[in-house]
């Protein structure tokens, strides 16, 4: 029996991930290895949507496939590629675009959004299309499950309808996939200010730990962490922000139950909470980082795991895209 099909992908954004990426997105994939033929792709070209140089936009997509790599996707195992390796994509993205009502892909709150701050002029039909380019991803390779924050799963749903749309139109291509959408335990916050994600692009650095910070960094900025007046090591989202995130930290990285924290560090304060979760954090990500640092002192050695995953992708792809082309009523080349 073949396993079911995953499919994800983060954006090179960033030099570095934050531990939110690695909590929310990263622990899960390397779980999900184990029972889904899974495909994870970095996805430079919806980076593409950010200004960006193209020394930097090189730099940190290897960065990124090195974390991926570094926190235990193994590229033996499932399909770690560069999204703009596969041809594939783009094409797809194209016919996609086509069956893609343009009052539907308005709907979609992430272009509203993004759309409203920068104002029309500096917003890019790139960034309006993101989507259909998403629905490409999935569909080349008839995924069954996506898991993704919440702020995608609207992307989902339209790939969904999309799927649905050409199934209907021409004919079976396409897998219908499932979003799977992460834990609310597995939000993190940022250290600073505990009522906002922790993103890459956060305001101050202080809040946000790196994967790749020095440990030594990443031990102080969880000690000056925003906690509360109240002194007590308890989770409660609503009135002690700080110490929940912290809470919540704590046992996404060790495994552990909150309740068992939270006894073990009754009627201790804050500083001895901190300290433990410091040695927690350093302990987690010290062999994580020195494993991608590692990988991004060997380039070449990473491009090839990158091409050989790549080769391995186009397989599925040119033969999802052939059977669309078809469909579709392209005609064939000789
Ligand atoms: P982004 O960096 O926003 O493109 O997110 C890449 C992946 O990491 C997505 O699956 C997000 O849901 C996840 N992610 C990003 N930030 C956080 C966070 N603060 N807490 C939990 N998951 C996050
Ligand atoms: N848009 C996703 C994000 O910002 C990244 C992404 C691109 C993705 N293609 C994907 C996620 C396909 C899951 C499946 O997080």
């Amino acid at each position: 029996m073949s396993k079911p099909r995953l499919y994800s992908g983060m954006q090179p954004s960033a030099d570095s991930l934050q531990i939110g990426n690695y909590i929310g997105a990263l622990m899960q994939w390397r779980d999900l290895q184990e029972s889904y033929e899974a495909f994870f792709s970095v996805v430079d070209l919806h980076a593409l949507t950010q200004p960006s140089n193209p020394a930097d936009l090189r730099a940190k997509t290897r960065r990124t496939a090195a974390q991926y790599i570094a926190a235990g996707i193994e590229p033996s195992r499932s399909t770690l590629y560069v999204q703009s390796h596969v041809r594939a994509h783009a094409e797809l993205a194209w016919i996609l675009s086509t069956i893609t009502g343009f009052g539907e892909a308005s709907r979609m709150t992430q272009f509203k959004d993004k759309s409203a701050r920068y104002g029309a002029d500096a917003t890019s039909v790139g960034l309006f299309t993101y989507p259909v380019l998403m629905a490409a991803d999935i569909l080349l390779y008839q995924t069954d499950i996506v898991p993704v924050g919440d702020d995608q799963k609207q992307h989902v749903e339209l790939t969904r309808d999309l799927a649905e749309r050409f199934n209907s139109r021409y004919g079976e291509a396409f897998t219908v996939p499932m979003p799977v959408i992460q834990k609310d335990t597995a939000r993190i916050y940022d250290l600073q200010n505990p009522a906002a994600k922790m993103s890459k692009s956060a305001e101050s650095d202080a809040g946000v730990l790196w994967l790749l910070d020095d440990p030594a960094v990443s031990a102080k900025k969880v000690m000056r962490a925003v906690t509360d007046s109240d002194g007590t090591v308890r989770y409660d989202r609503e009135n002690k922000p700080g110490v929940s995130n912290l809470l919540v930290i704590y046992a996404a990285l060790t495994g552990r139950q909150m309740p068992a924290i939270e006894d073990e560090y009754a009627g201790r304060g804050y500083g001895d909470f901190k300290k433990g979760l410091a040695d927690v954090v350093v302990e987690e990500f010290g062999p994580v980082r020195a494993r991608a640092l590692e990988l991004l002192d060997d380039p070449a050695e990473l491009d090839r795991v990158l091409a050989a995953n790549a080769e391995r992708a186009d397989e599925v792809a040119d033969a999802t895209l052939a059977d669309v082309y078809d469909k579709i009523g392209l005609l064939r080349r000789l």
